[in-house]
């Protein structure tokens, strides 16, 4: 049956940004992780190749909005601005922000009372925590917030000691807690969900994503994704 397939191959150019283990990051030249999986196993399932395009965060919507990619997958979050422009699937993964230090420095949240250096991706949903709740209120001056471009940048000047803190979401500090000197000093509780986006009106696409998804839910391979990236 196979044959059917690769007759009539389409190709999906996907937008991500690959410094976000393990959700995607390189691994021996290859873009890896759960939405790489995720989004593959969806393209064996209704035939259609994927092409893993390496772009910056904040780049990816105005990309997908541009043409320049058909599919983002890459953790993002959400949320009611980011719906205003793009369609976004059904939630696939959920997760809170957390606050994450040097290894071996604190064991609390006293780091926030030490006019700590934050870095933070820019665009994300921790850049938009940190500016909202402590740089717009005042609490930090705007100098204590640094924006990175990837998160492999900001825990290289966290873990050299150029900032002291990284707000990012927990799911992937924890796996920087496993490969990096850093632990993680608490949860904020922001009850995020992770959807993949495509550009508003490209229903069939979206429509297609929902029920991949929904499928991989079902059969149990979703769980075995989970498993995989997530122990
Ligand atoms: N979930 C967060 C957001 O949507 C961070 C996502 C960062 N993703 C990445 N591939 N770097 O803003």
């Amino acid at each position: 049956i196979s044959f059917v397939f690769s007759a009539f191959s389409v190709t999906y150019v996907v937008g991500t940004e690959a410094s976000f283990p393990p959700f995607e990051y390189v691994e021996d030249g290859e873009f890896v992780g759960f939405d790489m999986d995720l989004i593959r196993e969806i393209g064996e399932m209704y035939g259609f190749d994927v092409e893993i395009r390496d772009i910056s965060f904040d780049s990816l919507i105005p990309s997908l909005m541009t043409g320049n990619i058909d599919i983002i997958a890459a953790g993002m979050t959400v949320t009611e601005e980011r719906e205003k422009v793009v369609d976004f699937t059904i939630p696939y993964y959920s997760a809170d922000q957390s606050i994450m230090v040097r290894k071996g420095e604190g064991t609390n949240l006293s780091i926030l009372f030490t006019e700590p250096k934050i870095g933070v991706q820019t665009g994300t949903t921790g850049d938009l925590w940190v500016t909202e709740n402590l740089i717009d209120t005042g609490y930090l001056p705007k100098a204590n917030l640094t924006r990175y471009d990837t998160f492999n940048f900001a825990v290289r000047d966290l873990v050299n000691k150029n900032i002291d803190a990284i707000v990012l979401d927990n799911p992937v500090a924890e796996r920087f807690t496993k490969t990096d000197p850093v632990e993680i000093v608490g949860i904020i509780k922001t009850n995020e969900n992770y959807g993949m986006a495509v550009a508003p009106g490209n229903e069939d696409l979206l429509n297609m994503l929902n029920e991949g998804i929904t499928k991989l839910q079902e059969s149990g391979k979703m769980d075995e994704l989970i498993g995989k990236y997530f122990k």
